[in-house]
């Protein structure tokens, strides 16, 4: 079967027009459920309704777009990703997916190709999870993996989901019935950015994804005592920030020189009341972890939690260490990594496996899905970030690749 190739110019066409939904000098700003990211959804449906789907939004806000197959019984083979971005994100993450999958879409039209399973394009709500901090929370709504943190969560406006899942066509309510049984996806693959530097350093073209990290994440409250910064002695003073400090050098630690798992980052601090001549009398952090090993992930948080209260008792203040987010682990199956390679070598395009060290809804999808996903170089190795930049070649290698292994799971 000879291979089939996208449209490059209508595909990086639609990665510009997307990219400037949210734009701003300082990066992209779509955050979920924002009103940027609400216009990106109604120009990603858009594209959908243009390339002949039907599209429907399930009542967990993820945007589910239907091509019909010759076998309309047959499970779904879906393609997707996210719209949403972090704060100062870049125009790639998550975008090309979502463009990707729609490109593949609208190169099956073009050859007037109709598959034997039905095609599904999946958008996936609040990927990144900046809001409300529960992340893949569309995909882990389909795949059933809500846990009473997220029918409870309140962002930082204080808005409960309920409100912002209604405001994107999706309802708390029945949220329960975005869930989609094992058997009714044939698989999930998706489209992504490598975000890490080993196939622009290598010079090779495709990432066949051998595993997606496992992440823990924790909100750390740190009471110290505010008081005057220019009379209170230095040997008295309950310095929440100093404190909040020497547990970021331990977070470091854990990690570098006990060696326990891959990454471990502080991401954000709160100081209260920030002001230059008081005492820091309040800190909160933001802490996370990641590994594919989980025990790794486990070894991580059991350090943290040793080491958090000998800081307290050495600065006087009271840290608090609460686990906001765990986030499993996913090996990728053999099957759907050959399927991969297969497509890349079909186009006569370099590939080699790598490891995935951002997450993803492949993640969350492979609870009910035999998932998978293609990545595509990022220039430096840099992501969420403005700075976060794929070739125009490169994004069309990607989307070529989705279709021919769509084409390939599809004769299978
Ligand atoms: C999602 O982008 C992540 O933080 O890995
Ligand atoms: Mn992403
Ligand atoms: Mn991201």
């Amino acid at each position: 079967m000879p291979e089939l190739t996208v449209n490059s110019q209508r595909l990086n066409a639609t990665l510009e027009a997307l990219g400037r939904i949210g734009e701003t000098p300082e990066g992209m700003q779509r955050i979920a459920f924002s009103p940027a990211d609400v216009e990106g959804r109604h120009y990603v449906m858009e594209l959908m309704r243009q390339a002949g789907l039907s599209v429907r939004i399930d009542h967990a806000g993820n945007i589910i777009a239907r091509r019909g197959g010759r076998e309309e019984r047959a499970p779904a083979i879906a393609m997707g990703s996210h719209v949403d971005t972090v704060p100062n994100g870049g125009k790639y993450d998550g975008a090309l997916g979502v463009l990707g999958a729609i490109e593949a879409v609208r190169a099956l039209n073009d050859q007037g190709t109709v598959t034997r399973h039905p095609v599904e394009v999946l958008v996936f709500t609040n990927e990144e999870g900046t809001s409300f901090h529960r992340w893949l929370l569309g995909s882990r709504a389909m795949a059933g993996l809500w846990e009473p943190a997220d029918f409870n969560a309140v962002d930082s406006e204080g808005v409960g989901i309920a409100e912002r899942l209604k405001a994107i066509g999706g309802d708390l309510a029945q949220v329960g019935e975005a869930r989609r049984r094992r058997g009714e996806l044939h698989t999930y693959l998706e489209l992504h950015i490598e975000q890490g530097p080993v196939l622009y350093q290598s010079g090779i073209s495709i990432g066949v994804v051998s595993g997606i990290t496992g992440r823990v994440v924790f909100q750390v409250g740190i009471k110290g005592a505010a008081n005057h910064a220019g009379t209170t002695p230095m040997d008295a003073r309950q310095d929440a920030l100093l404190a909040a400090s020497r547990l970021t050098l331990a977070v470091n630690t854990i990690v570098t020189q006990e060696e326990t798992c891959r990454v471990g980052t502080v991401g954000t601090v709160v100081v209260k009341p920030n002001a230059v001549n008081v005492i820091p009398g309040e800190v909160e952090l933001g802490i996370e972890f990641r590994d594919i090993d989980m025990g790794r992930v486990g070894d991580a948080e059991r350090r943290l939690n040793e080491v958090a209260p000998e800081i307290a008792a050495a600065t006087g203040t009271e840290i608090e260490v609460r686990r906001l987010e765990l986030g499993q682990s996913c090996p990728i199956g053999n099957r759907i990594q050959g399927v991969v390679a297969e497509a890349a070598r079909r186009l006569r395009l370099s590939s080699r496996t790598v490891p995935s060290g951002a997450g993803h809804d492949a993640q969350a999808m492979a609870a009910i899905a035999e998932a998978g996903m293609v990545f595509v170089p990022s220039v430096a190795g840099i992501s969420h970030s403005p700075r976060e930049y794929t070739s125009p070649e490169d994004c069309t290698n990607g989307a070529s690749v989705l279709l021919n292994a769509l084409l390939i799971m599809d004769e299978e």
